[in-house]
């Protein structure tokens, strides 16, 4: 059975859309040796140890340390998993929520949710939306985990600050530890201080530390994104497992071999050669919907750069948007195929969906509908997707496929993974700092100065 994810770029090529707006076999050959000299930078990175992202799956004491403490927690049989965080503390264990568990998960019954608990992911300060989720979730039955890597963020610690307070008062200080885990920075040398230091402390908590030289946007395969998916019931080794077949990929200098240097070569030339500013995300299957937010976050934060790593001012990246197929076709994709011909589409598809549903022979007197009876929803999708792929060549839009056997743990953990290292890869090109976030920071101290906080 084919398990790898497939990146296949021929309708972004010059023979698909032209030379204008396609990519000529020359450019490839061109962009060559850039990949081949940036390939031995990030090799030599990821051998230092600057950036650690490459190597979670490969951390079996980690592993087995979240699998462990989930297995604690889930033994309370708790109703309600609350994740507090934001950006890259709650991207990541959305889109794999989203991809692995069922539709509408959280309103099934606990059985039909195979015992495992509700998943509530706030990532908002909204006093309407967290009043809300407070009212849905009783304390007694809720496991709240607070992922914050600086431990400073303002929205995620006020979280903290109610959820300690309602604990505290309805369920006593003592009984906070069975209700509250901590993700944050390590209580390591060299590791930035974090506010939620004290707080495990001071209630005796269970925690988590993420990785010095792991950024929140790539911290999915760390506790961030693993406990809760743990907590969840899903197969982590499986994911680690596409993680370790994607790296083997993502390990091979030569473009054509690597998909992730592939994509991450041909969004390059597509945004620098072919005016194309703005990278589409279009999953065909919903399961992947929330995929393209978590990538939305890692390719506009990481190559968002006003300075390059050269010190000159270069306003550089892609501004990457989000949309669903089929459902977008009647909002966006008039504008994808009619107005300004400046974006790239990565389409994301399933070649099998776990289930079929059977449009029946119903409506019989409309003649019309002849050809919507007795097939499937899937062949019906299928069609949607195909139409989208050819308008688009029709009018010159260039497209980058990428193709998942399967929506499973294997594939994500290969799908994120990919997505992670093209991004690294763009990052080089760009000649950006692809780690940093230096105005998602500025943004946070102007905000806690006007709060009257330190700043
Ligand atoms: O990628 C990043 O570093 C950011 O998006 C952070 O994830 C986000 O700002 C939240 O930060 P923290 O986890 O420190 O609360």
């Amino acid at each position: 059975m084919q398990t790898d994810i497939r990146v296949d770029i021929s309708r972004a090529k010059s023979a698909a859309v032209g030379k204008e707006h396609g990519i000529a076999p020359a450019e490839l050959k061109e962009i060559e040796p850039d990949i081949l000299a940036i390939h031995k930078i990030l090799r030599k990175e990821r051998k230092d140890k600057a950036y650690g992202f490459y190597d979670l799956h490969k951390d079996k004491e980690s592993i087995k340390n979240v699998k462990a403490i989930a297995e604690k927690y889930r033994a309370f049989g708790y109703d309600n998993l609350v994740v507090l965080g934001i950006g890259g503390s709650a991207l990541g264990i959305t889109a794999l929520n989203t991809a692995l568990n069922p539709a509408y998960y959280n309103l099934m019954t606990k059985r039909g949710r195979k015992g495992n608990p509700r998943l509530f992911v706030m990532d908002n300060i909204d006093p309407v939306s967290f009043r809300a989720m407070l009212r849905l979730c009783n304390p007694k039955k809720t496991l709240f985990n607070v992922i914050s890597k600086s431990g400073g963020t303002a929205e995620t610690m006020s979280q903290c600050m109610i959820v300690l307070d309602i604990l505290e008062k309805k369920l006593g200080k003592k009984a906070v530890k069975d209700h509250l885990v901590i993700t944050t920075s390590p209580k390591e040398k060299g590791a930035p201080k974090s506010l939620l230091h004290p707080v495990v402390k001071a209630y005796g908590l269970d925690s988590f530390g993420i990785p010095i030289n792991v950024g929140g946007r790539f911290s999915v395969f760390t506790p961030v994104g693993l406990f809760p998916a743990a907590m969840l019931g899903m197969d982590i080794d499986e994911m680690m497992k596409g993680c370790a077949a994607m790296d083997k990929r993502c390990s091979q200098a030569s473009l054509m071999d690597n998909p992730a240097y592939l994509r991450a070569a041909v969004q390059f030339m597509m945004d620098k050669k072919k005016g194309k500013v703005m990278s589409v995300m279009m999953p065909y299957v919903d399961g992947l919907r929330d995929v393209a937010d978590w990538y939305r976050q890692i390719w506009a934060e990481s190559l968002g750069k006003k300075f390059s790593l050269d010190g000159e001012e270069v306003y550089a990246g892609q501004t990457p948007i989000k949309a669903l197929g089929a459902t977008d076709q009647h909002s966006q994709v008039q504008l994808y195929r009619e107005g300004p011909n400046d974006k790239i589409f990565n389409i994301l598809e399933v070649a099998r969906f776990d289930k079929t549903m059977r449009i029946p022979e119903a409506l019989k007197n409309v003649k019309e509908l002849e050809y919507l009876r007795g097939v499937t929803m899937n062949k019906l999708m299928n069609a949607e997707l195909r139409g989208t792929l050819d308008a688009l060549k029709a009018s010159g839009r260039p497209v980058i496929r990428t193709i998942l056997p399967r929506i499973n743990a294997h594939t994500l953990g290969q799908l994120l993974y990919m997505l992670e290292v093209e991004t690294a890869m763009a990052g080089r090109l760009y000649n950006v700092n692809t780690f940093d976030q230096p105005g998602v920071e500025e943004g946070k101290v102007i905000a806690r100065s006007l709060m009257g906080g330190a700043g």
